[in-house]
């Protein structure tokens, strides 16, 4: 009790400067829009949820492009450093803010000057749920789809330091003449404020690329990494989506994709199969077959694309050739299917380790190792 009237006193007498977060870089839509653009407050930090689907997509940027060639640049297999900030003032593009330079001496990395963590909603480092950036192959924005967007980097420990390092996959295509379409995604946890979506969308282009194979069609990520706070303690591998998966749109009154409730928010980590970093498995080649997902299903298998080529499982594969028995509707149009599937229930038998299936999840993420193709779910 004291320390929630502690708080709520500090609150009071430190300066209000802004809340929530927001990517901020010139090639966003809605780079100059204030809290005076619109008639309600529409800033690139506002959090988007209960509106129609005009008003949240692009969170209604559209309007107002970024200017010519302004363009966020995706270094194929490198870092790409973005700045995330409760305030445009508290980034590098303080000069066009309607507050000016509000960044912080002594910490050039603080979200929010002067603020508490929970003004970008989270109690600290360990309530971090993850943010994500996620492409579209069109250069025109007015094509662009919900379902037009992949993911292809996450950051787990976002939103916690303005500069937020994305790592972009080695094998990202280059975009079509003009570049791309690219969107920041985050959602965060639910026990620093309510339930909420942020999107900033942007100008973006793949430079150095050494790959042409495209980036394979989104599906919708499923739940499937444990959550003990609403009594899940199990993880469930086969039953999470692999390879390019769609943001998530949750919350708003249209085009939603995900119906999780206010207390188990979709978020952008392994609890649906987000790894942390380079999402390096969203390529048409990046499978051999993608079984239906179910929490009985059986595994993905991963292609050896160092080879440039599929290469054999080190399965016994004469073990006879099961057809999927997963009951699950996703993944039916799947640009996987053609390849070879089988049930693996027997390779986890095999291994003595089937109860694999049901481990405990830990916090840290999971990596994908080609060379341990039979355990795509690997702890360490
Ligand atoms: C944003 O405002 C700054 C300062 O007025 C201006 O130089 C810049 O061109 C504007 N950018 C866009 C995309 O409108
Ligand atoms: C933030 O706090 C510092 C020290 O308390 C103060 O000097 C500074 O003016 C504050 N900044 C803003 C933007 O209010
Ligand atoms: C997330 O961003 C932080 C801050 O830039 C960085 O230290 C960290 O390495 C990034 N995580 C990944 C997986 O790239
Ligand atoms: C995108 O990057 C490629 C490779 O560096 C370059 O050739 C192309 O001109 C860039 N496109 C834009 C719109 O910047
Ligand atoms: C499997 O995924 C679905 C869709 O996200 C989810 O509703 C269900 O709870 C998940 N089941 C398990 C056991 O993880
Ligand atoms: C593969 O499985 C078959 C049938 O179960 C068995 O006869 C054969 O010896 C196995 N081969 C290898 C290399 O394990």
């Amino acid at each position: 009790m004291s320390a929630i009237i502690l708080s709520l006193a500090l609150f009071s007498v430190l300066p209000r400067v802004s809340g929530h977060s927001a990517f901020w870089h010139p090639s966003m839509f809605g780079f100059n829009v204030t809290d005076k653009t619109f008639p309600y407050d529409n800033r690139p930090v506002a959090p988007i949820k209960n509106m129609p689907f005009s008003q949240w997509w692009f969170h209604n940027h559209l309007d107002f492009p970024p200017n010519a060639g302004d363009i966020f640049e995706l270094p194929a297999g490198k870092p790409a450093t973005a700045e995330i900030a409760c305030n445009k003032g508290a980034t590098s593009y303080f000069a066009s803010s309607e507050g000016g330079d509000i960044r912080d001496k002594n910490n050039p990395n603080n979200v929010c000057p002067n603020s508490s963590s929970e003004a970008y909603h989270t109690k600290g480092l360990d309530d971090l749920e993850g943010c994500a950036l996620a492409i579209a192959y069109k250069n025109d924005v007015r094509a662009v789809q919900p379902e037009d967007f992949t993911v292809f980097s996450v950051n787990q420990t976002c939103v916690w330091t303005r500069f937020t390092d994305f790592q972009v996959p080695a094998r990202m295509p280059p975009c079509p003449e003009g570049g791309c379409i690219c969107s920041f995604f985050w959602i965060h946890s639910p026990k620093s404020g309510g339930e909420e979506n942020y999107m900033n969308g942007f100008k973006c282009n793949v430079t150095g690329s050494t790959s042409n194979f495209a980036v394979a069609k989104s599906k919708v990520a499923r739940r499937c990494g444990s959550d003990p706070e609403n009594g899940k303690t199990q993880t469930a591998p086969a039953n999470c989506t692999y390879g390019a998966k769609t943001p998530f749109y949750w919350f708003n009154n249209e085009r939603n994709n995900m119906f999780e409730g206010t207390f188990s928010p979709p978020v952008y980590n392994d609890r649906y199969n987000f790894l942390d970093g380079a999402q390096d498995d969203i390529f048409i080649d990046s499978y051999l077959s993608i079984p239906n997902p179910a929490p009985n299903a059986a595994m993905p298998i991963l292609a050896d694309v160092s080879a440039k080529n599929p290469i054999p499982t080190t399965f016994n594969t004469s073990t006879p050739d099961h057809a999927c028995t997963s009951t699950s509707n996703a993944n039916t149009d799947s640009d996987y299917s053609n390849s070879y599937k089988r049930d693996m229930s027997d390779v986890y038998k095999r291994g003595g380790t089937r109860s694999f299936a049901f481990m405990e999840m830990s916090k840290r993420s999971r990596r994908l190792n080609i060379h341990r193709r039979e355990r795509l779910w690997n702890i360490w």
